[in-house]
């Protein structure tokens, strides 16, 4: 069975996770336990290798992406011990990567010129390029996606830049034979998708939503970079939400803090409340606290396999299903049991 190469872009705290988490189940092949889908068509989750990597730090860049994903300011709990991938990291262009307030601990730049991101995603044979930039790179999403596009790769926004959602883009990969997933991953069971169950079981149950707020409370640097850049982030988890609400005037809130503790750990606090029988209240509070970057990485390897699945089955049309199960902010929004019908109907075996 051949494998997927995929290039990374972005070595932070979500690819340390990534890195690890797909080095336990190669060294551990049988293992399905912590797998929304143990295959997607023929791929396992060991069928992922890593060719290329791209970022912007100094204690970074040059180095072998397993040794990399523990320099800088990476903060997540380790899984085990990284493979020894063949990726090495590449200098990559900056643009609007790195805010101000984000130079010196969080990122130190790198003094050496960008390389040519398309040459490297050629030469290494990447069939998927993984957008993992800070919470806000807008201007350097669309230079990769670019250069993705150039070399013949398929590419999955997992951040809320709007790109998967434009029809132009969409187009664009598909006329290549490629396919574009985005925008913005969600975690295996993170907090928008704790708010969305909750929700649904209140309008199952008839109850009107007066209100949703949801205050996530993390340490790790893309938080730091949400005090400055959670513009697109607020849209993307709102918009996971809203379909559930059927009153104009209410609309989800969505708030961040940071703690100033480094760690990879994230708490997140929802509130819900709402008017049941005889327009009585009702109000519910939960709290979800997870490894941030772990969670996520967990549905990130769904994307890749299905990614290359479609490509490899002539299915590129199809993107727009999956993205409904893998992203807070897809094309189309689906309820998410029929979300993962369809996406399990894709992936199935031939
Ligand atoms: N569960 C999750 O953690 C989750 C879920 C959905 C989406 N995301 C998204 O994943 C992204 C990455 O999160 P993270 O926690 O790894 O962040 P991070 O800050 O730890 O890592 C980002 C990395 O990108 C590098 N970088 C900055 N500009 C760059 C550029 N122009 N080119 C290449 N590299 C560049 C930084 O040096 C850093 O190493 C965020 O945008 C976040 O919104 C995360």
């Amino acid at each position: 069975m051949k494998k997927i190469n995929v290039a990374i872009i972005g070595v932070g705290s979500f690819t340390k996770a990534l890195v690890e988490g797909v080095s336990f189940y190669i060294k551990n092949e049988d293992e399905t336990r912590g797998l929304i889908n143990p295959l997607v068509g023929d791929y396992k989750v060991s069928d992922i290798n890593f060719v290329a990597a791209f970022d912007v730090d100094e204690r970074k860049v040059g180095k072998k992406l397993h040794e990399a994903i523990s320099q800088g300011a990476n903060v997540t709990k380790d899984i085990t011990s990284p493979v020894e991938f063949e990726a090495k990291v590449y200098r990559g262009p900056t643009a609007d990567g790195v805010v101000e307030q984000m130079k010196g601990s969080f990122v130190k730049e790198s003094s050496e010129s960008s390389v040519d991101i398309a040459k490297v995603l050629k030469e290494t044979g990447a069939d998927v390029v993984l957008n993992l930039v800070p919470t806000g790179s807008d201007e350097a999403t669309r230079m990769y996606a670019e250069a993705a596009l150039d070399a013949g790769c398929s590419f999955i926004n997992c951040i809320p830049t709007p790109l998967a959602t434009i029809e132009s883009w969409q187009k664009r990969f598909q006329d290549k034979g490629l396919v574009l997933l985005g925008d913005d991953t969600k975690s295996q069971l993170g907090a928008t998708m704790l708010n969305r169950i909750l929700l649904e079981a209140l309008a199952m149950r008839g109850i009107q939503i007066s209100k949703t707020e949801q205050d996530n409370i993390g340490g790790n640097a893309d938080h730091f970079n949400l005090l400055y850049r959670k513009k697109s982030k607020e849209k993307t988890k709102s918009e996971a939400l809203s379909s559930f609400i059927d009153c104009e005037e209410v609309k989800p809130k969505v708030t961040f803090q940071y703690t100033g503790k480094p760690s990879g750990s994230k708490r997140v606090e929802l509130r819900i409340e709402g008017e049941m029988f005889g327009r009585t209240p009702i109000k519910i509070s939960a709290v979800i606290e997870d490894e941030i970057s772990i969670n996520g990485a967990g549905t990130v390897v769904d994307a890749i396999r299905v990614a290359k699945l479609l490509v490899d089955r002539g299915m590129q049309k199809e993107s727009e299903k999956v993205c409904a199960f893998l992203m807070k902010s897809p094309a189309k929004k689906m309820a998410d049991k029929e979300a993962i019908e369809s996406f399990r109907k894709i992936i199935e075996k031939k």
